[in-house]
């Protein structure tokens, strides 16, 4: 039987897609190529086509055997989430909603879903837990715990068994350097950095440096995407072998500042990278670290890129071997 993998040529999407074809899974992948890339999709069966459009769904499902989804197409920046909160509720709640009804359907009863850290909002306490409060801060946000609700309860009706990780800031490629990071525009720290070291931005625009932390900028739990890949393959395997709905964060559980973020790289690549001052950006909460001690207990995962400076080296490799990434925007 088949991995359904939505949203497979996305960033953390194609490198589970590479996970699971190295544990000799069968896969399926589906994207609209909105945002993902062809290339990207190292292997398995691709279809370009949008979750939304049922009659699509059924045709799949009825080609393949599914035994599972793991879920990750969606549209993702908080900025823009804002700006247009109804197509947040549309590319995710709404295409969500399509996807599981048509799983039921076809009875597929298993599903991992690539949630985030942005449904907590503003922490209560840091590092944090599953447990803590989940106030989105953003429609992004919002409609991605809508969506984990709307699987607990498809749970209890239905039987549909969910895991939902709750990544924090996903960074890095694939060592094999086959695969990275390529988004368009970029909005994320840590590629925008790299631009400017290979001199394809002036300089790095720190958003804010007056929060209440010690150098005033914002701190963030930076996690590889190969680490986020391994937990998906485990979250499948737990819902294999115990079938139980869950929820996990996937974090380092150590917070670095923009500024460190920014000093390792200048270590990493031998660049200057000149920096600005800017003013904050709406909705960036000071500090952002996960407990990630459920998942490391319940799923057995071992997250091996502890360190920064081997995730910025990782994703160095990337950038400066695609300096235009896939080459195909
Ligand atoms: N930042 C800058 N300058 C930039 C880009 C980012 O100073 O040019 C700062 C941001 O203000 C933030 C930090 O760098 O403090 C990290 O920003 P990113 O945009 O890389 O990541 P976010 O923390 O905003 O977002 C990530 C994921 C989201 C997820 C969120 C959870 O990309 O999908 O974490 O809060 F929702």
């Amino acid at each position: 039987m088949a991995i359904l993998v939505t949203g497979g040529a996305g960033y953390i999407g194609s490198h589970t897609v590479a996970e699971l074809l190295a544990h000799q899974e069968e896969v399926v992948v589906v994207d609209n190529l909105t945002t993902g890339h062809r290339k990207s999709v190292l292997g398995g069966t691709f279809y370009q086509g949008d979750i939304r459009d049922r009659d699509f769904l059924d045709d799949l499902f009825r080609k393949h055997q599914i035994e599972a989804v793991i879920h990750f197409a969606a549209s993702s920046l908080v900025g823009e989430s804002v700006q247009i909160p109804l197509s947040y509720y549309e590319n995710n709640l709404v295409a969500s909603h399509v996807l599981i009804s048509a799983m039921l359907d076809h009875g597929v009863k298993k599903i991992v879903f690539s949630s985030t850290a942005a449904v907590y909002g503003e922490p209560e306490r840091v590092p944090i837990r599953e447990e803590d409060r989940a106030e989105p801060a953003n429609p992004y946000g919002e409609t991605k715990l809508a969506m984990e609700k709307m699987f607990r309860w498809a749970d209890e009706a239905h039987g549909l068994k969910s895991i939902s990780l709750r990544y924090f800031n996903a960074a890095g490629a694939h060592p094999d350097g086959l695969i990275g990071e390529d988004h368009h525009p970029e909005t994320h720290l840590i590629p925008i950095i790299l631009q400017v070291a290979l001199g394809q931005r002036e300089e790095i625009r720190i958003f804010g440096d007056d929060y209440p932390t010690e150098d005033g900028t914002c701190i963030r739990d930076y996690i590889h995407v190969m680490d986020l890949a391994s937990a998906h393959f485990l979250a499948l395997e737990h819902l294999r072998q115990h079938g139980q709905s869950d929820v996990f964060n996937l974090g380092n559980g150590t917070g670095f500042s923009v500024r460190e973020v920014i000093e390792t790289a200048r270590r990493v690549t031998g660049q200057r990278i000149p920096e600005r001052v800017v003013s904050k950006r709406a909705g960036d909460p000071a500090v952002l670290i996960a407990s990630s001690d459920k998942a490391k207990r319940i799923l057995n995962w071992k997250p091996r890129y502890h360190q920064l400076e081997t995730i910025m080296e990782s994703a160095w490799n990337w950038h400066k071997n695609h300096p235009d990434g896939y080459g195909d925007r």
